[in-house]
C-alpha cells in the first residue's frame, strides 16, 4: 500500500516507522520492495555515492537527478528528497522555488530540511505552501564546518533546551515528523514523548518513533567510515569485490566467456 505522509503522522504511537537513504532505481526499488514506510534521497548522496567528504557539494540540481530517479521506480515508500546546503537561509521564495523543483522534477512526495528553531517561519511558509516537510534537528551535517566534525547532542540542559525548542517549533511550523540525528538518548527520548509527529532516530537510541539509517553503512559499503552508531546487516564491500576479482581472473585465465 501507497505510504504518504498522513500513513506517516498517523503512526505515531502505533508503530514503528523504518526509513532508508537510497538515490537512485535500483536501491529505490528494492528499498520500497521490501517495505521501506520512507526512502530518504539524502543529500548523503554527496559523501555516499559522489566522492565528495561531505555534504556540502550537492546542489538542488544534484537532488532533482537523483530524485528523479528514484521516483522513476514509482515507490510505496513516502518519497522524500533532501533540501541542501544552506538553500533553506534563502529568501521564503527560493527556498520554495527549490522545493517545488524537488517535487515537480525529482517527484519527491515531501522535503527534508536541517535547521533549528530560526527556521519555524520559513517552514510554516513552505507547509502554508503545500509542500510536506520533515525536520532535520541535532547533528545537521551541512554545518560541518561550523560544528569542526560531527558529534553528539544533547549532553548539557542548555543543548537539550535548545533541542527540545528546535522539535517543537518544527511541530508547530506544521512539519508531518522530524529526524533526530545523534542526540544523547535520554534527550532523544524526551523528543519523542514531547511531540504528537513522529520522531525518527539516527544515533540517537531506541526511544524514538522510528530509525533511519544511510543505506550504504548498513549494508557494509563503506570501509573508510563508518559512524559509531551503525549496524552493518550486510557486507557487499566484500561481496562487489569478490565478483569482481572473480571475473578479473576469469577472463584473464580463459575460463570466461566458455
Ligand atoms: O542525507 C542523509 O542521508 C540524511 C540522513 C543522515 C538522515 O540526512
Amino acid at each position: 500500500m501507497k505510504k504518504t505522509v498522513q500513513t506517516i503522522r498517523k503512526s505515531k504511537g502505533q508503530r514503528r516507522l523504518v526509513a532508508i537513504t537510497a538515490y537512485d532505481a535500483i536501491f529505490g526499488e528494492l528499498a520500497s520492495r521490501a517495505g521501506m514506510d520512507i526512502i530518504l534521497v539524502g543529500d548523503s548522496v554527496g559523501n555516499t555515492m559522489l566522492g565528495h567528504s561531505t555534504t556540502l557539494n550537492v546542489t538542488v540540481d544534484v537532488m532533482v537527478h537523483h530524485t528523479a530517479a528514484v521516483r522513476r521506480t514509482e515507490p510505496e515508500s513516502l518519497l522524500v528528497a533532501d533540501l541542501p546546503f544552506a538553500q533553506a537561509h534563502l529568501a521564503k521564495e527560493e527556498v520554495l522555488q527549490a522545493c517545488t523543483r524537488l517535487i515537480q522534477e525529482g517527484g519527491a512526495e515531501a522535503v527534508k530540511i536541517e535547521g533549528n528553531s530560526n527556521l519555524e517561519g520559513t517552514l510554516n511558509y513552505l507547509i502554508d505552501a503545500g509542500i510536506p516537510i520533515m525536520g532535520h534537528l541535532g547533528l545537521l551535517p551541512q554545518r560541518v564546518n561550523t560544528l569542526g566534525g560531527y558529534r553528539k547532542f544533547g549532553k548539557t540542559n542548555e543543548e537539550r533546551d535548545s533541542l527540545l525548542e528546535d522539535a517543537t517549533a518544527m511541530q508547530r511550523a506544521g512539519c508531518f515528523a522530524v529526524i533526530g540525528e545523534m542526540i544523547e538518548s535520554k534527550v532523544a527520548a524526551e523528543i519523542t514523548n514531547s511531540l504528537n509527529i513522529p520522531h525518527i532516530g539516527i544515533g540517537s537510541g531506541p526511544e524514538c518513533d522510528g530509525q533511519i539509517l544511510v543505506s550504504t553503512d548498513m549494508l557494509g559499503f563503506q570501509s573508510k567510515f563508518y559512524p559509531s552508531f551503525v549496524k552493518a546487516y550486510a557486507n557487499l564491500e566484500e561481496t562487489i569485490l569478490d565478483a569482481f576479482r572473480t571475473y578479473g581472473r576469469e577472463v584473464k585465465d580463459n575460463i570466461f566467456p566458455e
